[in-house]
This record gives C-alpha cells, structure tokens and sequence, in this order.
C-alpha cells in the first residue's frame, strides 16, 4: 500500500464547493446511469478500507485511521457516531438546503493496484451507495461527485490511473446534505458506504445502455446505445444479439431511418435488434419465465468490444379503466414494503440476505414488493425477476419533514428528475418492474410533475404511482400518478370509493395493515373485500422487517457484522437485545416505530404471516356440498399440479384421520367438486376437514412439501354438551371468596385488562384504560354463598369508571369444579381489551394442548389462518417476542385444552365455547413494566387467561382500529369452564 495522499485540502476543489449544501448539484464527474450489468468480471473492491471519521467534511485529513469494513456503514462499526432512529422530524433543526455544522464525515482509503491487462481500456470505478454525499479522489486528484443514496454512481478513472501501477482511491462520505432532507425516510439515520465498490474496464468502445421492450406475444426488441471513449465512433461497428442461443435480427430499417434522417452524428451510435419468439413462455410472479440475452458489440472486423447479458421476461402491463392488468390479468397484489435492513449491518444487506428475504415472502403468500422507498441492489430485481415478484420500483425522495417546502423548490428539481430518471434507466429491463413510484411522502408538486413527465416520455411502458398525487380524490388527481395508491385508508372508505362509480384509477394501497408488535388484525377482512369488489386490487402491508438493530446490553453498542449466531427464533442471545429508537442514547427518537414488520429482525416469521399465507391460498375450499367438497383454484395463471393434498378430519373427542388428497386439474378460475374423502364417524362431535396442501416437487423458493396453505371447512357442529353431574363434594373457596385449588397458586379473578399492544398504546385505548384504571382493579367481596357442592361470588371490581360486578358460580362436578362467571360492565367502558377470568398454577406444566384454532398465535380480528385442530406447544414457545413486550401468545377459538407436566399430570379446562384462550409465563403487568424483551423473568407456573371477550388487535399504531365486531363492548358478559385435573 502506497502512502496516504495529504489531503483533500480545503483548497481541494471538491470540498471547496460544498456541495452538501448545494441541491443543484447532483453529481460532478458522474457517468449516465444504465443497465449494463457490469459486475461480472470486475475487480471487487470490497473489504477492509483504511478510514478515519472527520467532525466536518471539510476538517483535514490527517488523524490516525482506523479500518471500516466496505460495505458498511461506520455508524455499525465501533465510532461513536450511533445509529439514530426518527420517522417524520429531521435529526437536525437546519431548514432545507442546509446542513448542520457537526457533519460527520467518513473518509475510505485504499490502494487499488489496476490489472496491468488493463493497458489502453475505459476503467471505471462503480461505488454501489454511499450515504449522503459521496467525493471521489484517485491520487489526490478529483474524480466526482455524486448524491443520490441508493444507486450506483460510476465515475471514469481512465486519465487518473495507470494499468499496472497502484493507485490510492479515496471516498468521502458527508453524512448529512441538502440530500438528506429528501432522504427522510423513517427508518435509522446512518452515515457510509452500503452497496459493494467495484472498479471494471471496457474497450473505449463499449456498450452505454441496452434497453429491452417485450410484450406477451413473444415480440421482442432491444435498443443498444453505443460510446467510444476515445470520441468519435469507428466505422464499421455493429452490434448481434442472441436470445437462448437463437440469433436476433438487426433491424434495417432503424439503421437507414437514423441514416436518411440524419438522427445520429458521428458520435451517437444507436442500434436495434428484434425477434418474435413463438409460443413464448410469459413471465409473471407465479411462473417468472425468464430468457438469455446477449447483446455483442463488434468492431469492424467482427471482433466483440462489449457483452451485455441479462434475464429477460416477457411479459405487459397495462391500466385498462380501473384495473392494473399484467398479461391482460387483473392480478391481485399481494405486497410488503420493504427496506434495506440487516440486523447486524444495519443497512448493507447480502445477496443471500435478499434471497432469504424474498424465500420467506414466497413461502407466505406475498408476490410483490414495493422497493420502501429507494431503489434496492441490483441483485434484488434479479431475484424477483427470478422468484416471481410483481416490484413497485420507488425513487430515493422522500421529504417527510419539509415535504411542503420541497416539493415546489426548484433548486430541488434536479434532484428530484435526477433521483427518478436514474432509477428507471437501470431497471427499465427487469420484467419484475411493473410499476415505477416517485417516492414517498413528499407533498405533491411541480417537481414530482416534471419527474413524471421524464418518466412517461422515457418508459411509456409501465404505469407510475404516486401516494401524494392522488390519496383517494379522483376528482383532484394529478397527472402523477396513474394509480390511486393510498396509505392507511379505511376499508370502508375504499369500499365506498369502488362502488361510487367515479373511481378512474385501480387502487392499491402502498401501505395497509400496519405490522408493529402484535398487529394485523382485520386482514382477512381487507382481502374479502378486495377480492369481491371490482377496483380494489390489493395492497403492500406495512413492512417486511422489525429493524431492531442487535445490541450489546453491558455497553450499548451495536454487535455488527461478527454478530451470526447470536439470535435464534426472533430473540437475542442472553446480554444482547433488538435496539429501537431511544437506545443509542439518541436525545430526539421515535421510539418502537421502528419495529414495525411482518418479521422479526433475525426474518424469523411473525404470527400474522401465517395469516397472510392463508389468505392468499391458491386453492381454496369453496363449499361443503352434499355431493362434495367444491374446490377452487385461486391464481392467475398457474395450474394446481405443483401443488400436492393431503386430507385431515379433526374430531372434537381427539382424533385426527389423514387420507391423501388428488388435486383436481384446475385452471385459474375453475372450480371442480371432489368427493368427500371420508365417512364422517356418528361419534366425536365437532368435526373439521382440513386441506394441507405442499408443494408437490422443489420449487426455487420451497423444497418440496413445504405447507402453501391449510384451508379447511366445518363439516360438523358442537353437539350441544349433557349437563354436568354435580357430586356430593364441597368446593373451597377462602374468605374473600376465591377458589382454593391444588393446582393454581392464583386463583380465577377477572380480568379487563392486556398488556397494551403497540395499536392500543399508540391508537389511543390503553391511556383510555389506565385513566379507567383498568390495570389495576380493586376487587372487592360483596357476597359468599355456599350450598351443597356449590359456591357462589359476588364480587366489584372498583375503577375510576365504575364498578363492574362480577358473579362466580364454582360447583362441583365429575372429576373438577364447573365455573361459570357474569361480568356487568357498566356504559361507561365502552370499550375495553378483555373480559376474562386469569388465574395462575403450580410450577411444571410445560405442554399446552388443545382443540381450537392454532398452532400460531391468533386473536379474534387475525384468525383466519389458524386452523381449528388438534395442537400442541410448549408453554414456553407459546409466547411471541415482540420487541416492546406486549400482549401475546393468545389462541383464538379454543374449545378445550389442558396443561400438563411430563409426567402427564396437571390440569384440563373445558370451555362452554370456543374463546380466546392465553397461557404464559407472565403477568399483563410483567410485560407491561419492561421496554425489551431481554427484561422479562419468565414466571415457574402458568399465567391463565380465558375470556369472554377479547378486543380485536386492529392496526391503530397507524391505521385503522378492528372493526365494531371486535370490541369489547358494556353489558353483561358470561362463560363458564370446567377445571379437572388430569
Ligand atoms: C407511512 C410511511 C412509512 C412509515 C409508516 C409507518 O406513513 O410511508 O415510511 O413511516 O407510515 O410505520
Ligand atoms: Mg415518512
């Protein structure tokens, strides 16, 4: 490694231009954006640069360097510059286009010793993403600027370096920039290089862009751009392309229409190439059909310049009236947000870590993406192209804080075209792409227009969205957006918008179901709904990731990337913990905000996703027949023959038959009844038939017999249950009238009260609660009467809102005591999260088993996707680790269970309806106390909640609420269970 290079100066013309507080600039020195990929056969620069954090961008260089990893960013890697979560306000009070003074600023240095075989060749240095100004220097000297924090900036490093010789590279990373204020996005604030660094050679001649238009009739053209970095175009060059092998055809009369015409100068070079494959394979997220293709650039004697190869899909997207068609189909968008995140990085997320992202949403159900809200890594389209993924493609703009001033500021203007335009020239070939998005929460104003207008004129093949032009006002619809796309709106109010006949545009929700801590309720209301009225068309669920950044708790630093290892199933090793904002010490943060996804930060799948899955089964159970069971395919374009059945009938008295199930042969769209597979027994009651379907052979997302969907039909009800015989035996209660049992250490109260999720906390109930007092009711015994084998209770249960009287009828019955309750709430809790007994037992019951809904954890508005069976769990792994501990681990619809130590004793709770049933380890005000999850001590016994009522989960931390039919309403509730021991 050469010596450092003294500098940048303050002289040096870069910093001396300040262009972190300069939004005109947009980049110095910067090559156009293009989709060539030039990964393959470049020299990777990736690794451990030398580097040195500076107070401000333009303080000299001359501190001790430590090293930085490449990619990464340094607020991951042991500076005492810390990650900083905040949503909508920015990190700074400086209005746009200023910065503050304190502006860490990261310096990357490196020899790069350039292949000597690269003598006489175009080099160009390519760096992935860098946050939020990138300066470039070779030797000291200036190479370029470039904002624009997730895209590639490529920089020409021909006259800077020498083939053979090294030469040190510096990168200047500025975190903060008038970019930043277009960069508010809520996720965590850190400053570095994200996305790999490269350094590649061309022949002066070189290919500069392919674009590559396809339709579904199997036409296929592509546009070759052509540069010689020497100036002016040899003569002679041509270019040959190549799809599977089969040679494309140049297209004359391009070439004499551009020669006639006088279009192209000597310095522009421009060729087309076409075909038409017949009986082409289309390509749409369920079968990604993809094809070679290889462009060659030529000199004049037939040699090859350039290569340019990339997967190709065939396929349109059109908006025809209020539907978004792909092929001419009206899919369904079955999306998630996503973000670039990495628990251990921060934001530099692997190739692997994107597959392994896109794996787990293909095993669920999800088959689109909307890039929240900047364009991913390259390596992200390639995978959707390939794993089948509808992609909204999202410009890097969002101006959340000063979106007003913004939107209309014409120093922004550039940025904001710039931003847009080099998005689409990259990833205009990816057949994934159906829509391009202008960015995210950005007001509305002549700035999107003008990227909008590029962007039609550019690609008029695809359709543009826009949250901000349009919200659900037809009537005021701009000309930016040609979907209505909007965040958070009702269900009702989408409903109504559909079925006003004013609607003009599909609507498509770009955030819905708000997944922070135990959240998505009412999903499988959404998709009923969407799926039954023409113009609704789906959605993206707000988000993929919990971003909990892996701690170290003795000293509060981030782990980083030595970090594997230490998380399993959602939960932090021991001394570890999932950060949010508030963490880092960060003064202003946003708090939990940030744990907002459908996964934990380890990906490990959160219950809801188990919900999503079942909501977008490809085949369903239409109806139970006297002839049958009517089965339905529910894709757009795929048969069911991936998909292998197996039968399963659960019987309330414990058993479960299995026979293998034949897939009838199904187009999209058919239905076909097949006989009921089997003779339902006189006996056993309450009878479910389920369909556990798999897939038949490996697919690229799912080795074969991975579950797709579990749908099922009640082929039976509850036969009404015989009175109980009450024996000649006492129940004990103490003096104030609760149960004395030999199993609970804790006996049945009431119990009005959860542990507030993040959507009762942020949508407003849980303050409402504790104002009420809910969470800490005073009981008091107002009557024990005890007769014969039976006890009766009546207690008040005192709070700031009234009491609420409660009656217990304990009997005595065959083998345990029959409990049945009343709970008079009055007018005033008009809306509380349960109505329920809790009680707590001995030590040592570790098996949960039950009839009901399961295995997951659901609740009364996120049951759709928990089948009612046979299940069985370890108490411990009942719960679920939401980052903030809230409610969790409640199964809906539970008809009986028991607890039960190894050696099969413990107890049994027959319930008189299926209810919402909670076992833990913790008390409502155990999880109430903490912050973290790693705070919790689990308790030795069982906390037991049986309720009567359970408020629905909703999506109230931004969003709707549950629906009216799932709250918890005043009047008089009642239940009863029975309690045996085992
Ligand atoms: C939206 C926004 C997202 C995220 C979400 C709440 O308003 O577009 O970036 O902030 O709300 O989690
Ligand atoms: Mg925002």
């Amino acid at each position: 490694m050469t010596d450092a290079p003294r500098g940048p100066r303050p002289t040096d013309p870069l910093i001396a231009l300040r262009p972190w507080e300069a939004p005109e600039v947009t980049s110095w020195g910067r090559l156009p954006m293009n989709a060539v990929d030039r990964r393959s056969g470049a020299l990777p620069l990736d690794g451990d640069w030398r580097f040195q954090l500076l107070p401000t961008p333009d303080a000299p260089v001359g501190g001790s360097w430590s090293t930085a990893h490449v990619p990464g960013v340094w607020t991951m890697q042991g500076t005492d510059d810390l990650p900083q979560y905040l949503n909508v306000r920015m990190p700074f009070p400086d209005f746009p286009p200023n910065s503050p003074a304190a502006n860490p600023t990261g310096v990357y240095e490196r020899a790069v010793d350039v292949p000597a075989e690269w003598a006489g060749r175009r080099i160009v240095l390519q760096v992935g993403a860098a946050e939020s100004v990138l300066l470039v220097h070779v030797d000291g000297r200036p190479a370029g600027i470039s904002k624009d924090s997730h895209l590639a900036a490529e920089f020409d490093l021909t006259g800077l370096v020498s083939a053979g010789a090294p030469s040190v590279v510096r990168l200047t990373v500025v975190k903060w920039s008038d970019a930043s204020h277009i960069e508010d996005q809520d996720q965590w604030w850190h400053g570095g290089i994200t996305r790999s660094v490269l350094l590649y050679a061309t022949d002066p001649l070189h290919l500069a862009d392919v674009t590559v238009r396809t339709s579904r009739d199997g036409s296929l053209r592509v546009d070759c751009r052509v540069r010689d970095a020497g100036g002016a175009l040899p003569e002679g060059w041509y270019v040959s392309g190549e799809l599977d092998g089969l040679a494309l055809t140049q297209d004359a009369e391009f070439d004499r229409f551009n020669r006639e015409d006088e279009r192209v100068s000597d310095f522009l070079g421009e060729a087309r190439l076409r075909t038409v494959v017949e009986s082409v394979r289309t390509w749409n997220a369920e079968t990604p059909e993809l094809y070679d293709l290889t462009v060659r650039l030529h000199r004049a004697d037939g040699t090859v310049a350039d290569t340019s190869r990339q997967r190709i899909g065939f396929r349109d997207v059109e908006i025809s009236g209020r539907e978004l068609l792909v092929n001419g189909e009206r899919i369904f968008v079955r999306g998630v947000n996503r973000h670039d995140f990495h628990p251990l990085t921060g934001r530099t997320v692997s190739y692997d870590d994107m597959r392994a992202d896109l794996v787990t949403l293909k095993r669920f159900g999800f088959n689109a993406i909307r890039t929240s809200h900047y364009p991913g890594d390259p390596a992200l389209y390639d995978l959707a192209d390939e794993l089948g993924f509808y992609v909204v493609d999202e410009a890097d703009i969002e101006s959340h804080d000063h979106a007003h001033e913004i939107a209309d500021d014409p120093r922004y203007l550039n940025a904001f075209v710039d931003r847009v335009a080099r998005m689409v020239l990259r990833d205009k070939n990816h057949p994934s792409v159906i829509v391009w998005s202008l960015g995210n929460e950005s007001d509305y104003g002549a700035n999107h227009d003008a990227a909008a207008g590029w962007l039609r004129r550019h690609d008029p093949t695809r359709p543009v969205q826009y949250e901000g032009a349009a919200k659900l006002d037809w009537a005021a619809a701009g000309d930016a957006t040609d979907i209505a796309c909007p965040m958070y709106a009702p269900l009702e109010e989408c409903v109504a918008h559909a079925l006003s006949g004013r609607q003009t545009k599909p609507l498509i929700w770009c955030e819905y179901s708000h997944a922070m801590g135990n959240s998505n309720g009412t999903l499988a209301d959404h998709w009923a709904a969407i799926e039954s009225t023409p113009g609704l068309q789906g959605g993206f669920i707000w988000e993929f990731w919990d971003h909990g950044i892996l701690q170290r708790v003795n000293d509060g630093r981030p782990v980083g990337r030595g970090g594997a290892g230490l998380y399993d199933n959602g939960v932090a090793a021991p001394g570890h913990r999932w950060a949010y904002g508030g963490d880092f010490g960060e003064a202003d943060h946003d708090g939990a905000f940030i744990a907002d996804g459908v996964v934990f930060p380890d990906r490990t799948p959160k219950p809801a996703m188990y919900e999503h899955r079942e909501i977008a089964a490809p085949v369903r159970i239409e109806c139970f027949r006297h002839e049958g069971i009517v089965l339905g395919n529910h894709q757009h374009f795929r048969g069911l023959d991936w998909l292998a059945g197996q039968w399963e009938l659960s019987l309330a008295d414990g058993r479960t038959l299995t026979a293998p199930a034949e897939l009838p042969d199904l187009r999209p769209g058919q239905t076909a009844a097949v006989p009921l597979p089997f003779q339902l027994p006189e006996d056993g009651g309450e009878a479910w038939l389920t369909l556990r379907v798999t897939t038949a052979g490996d697919e690229p997302w799912a080795p074969r017999g991975t579950v797709v969907c579990v749908p099922q039909v009640r082929l039976r009800r509850a036969a009404p249950r015989p009175a109980l015989a009450v024996p000649n035996r006492s129940v004990e209660v103490d003096d104030e009238g609760l149960l004395v049992h030999p199993l609970l250490t804790a006996a049945p109260a009431l119990s009005l009260w959860r542990a507030p999720t993040d959507n009762d906390e942020l949508g407003g109930m849980a303050p409402r609660w504790r104002d009420w007092g809910l969470d800490a009711l005073v009981r008091k015994v107002a009557e024990v009467r005890r007769s014969e084998g039976r006890v009766t209770v009546h207690a008040e249960y005192a709070c700031a809102a009234g009491v609420v009287r409660h009656v217990q009828v304990l009997t005595a019955v065959e083998g345990g005591i029959h409990v049945a309750e009343s709970a008079e709430l009055p007018e005033e809790l008009n809306d509380v999260a349960r109505v329920g007994s809790v009680f707590e037992t001995v030590a040592g019951l570790d098996l949960m088993e039950w009839f009901g809904q399961g295995p997951w954890e659901s609740y009364p508005d996120r049951a759709f996707g928990a089948p009612v069976g046979h299940h069985a769990v370890p108490v411990d792994e009942l719960f679920t680790p939401y980052l903030r501990p809230q409610e969790s681990g409640g199964r809906h619809g539970v008809r009986h269970f028991t607890l039960s130590a190894p050696d099969a004793t413990g107890l049994s709770v027959v319930l008189d309806e299926p209810r919402q049933v909670g076992v833990s380890r913790y008390r409502a005000a155990d999880l109430t106390a903490v912050a973290h999850h790693d705070e919790l001590v689990p308790r030795a016994g069982c906390v037991v909640h049986i309720d009567a009522a359970h408020r629905g989960l909703g999506t109230a931390s931004c969003g709707p609420d549950t629906t009216a039919s799932c709250l918890v309403t005043p009047g008089v509730h009642r239940w009863s269970w029975t309690l045996r021991a085992l």
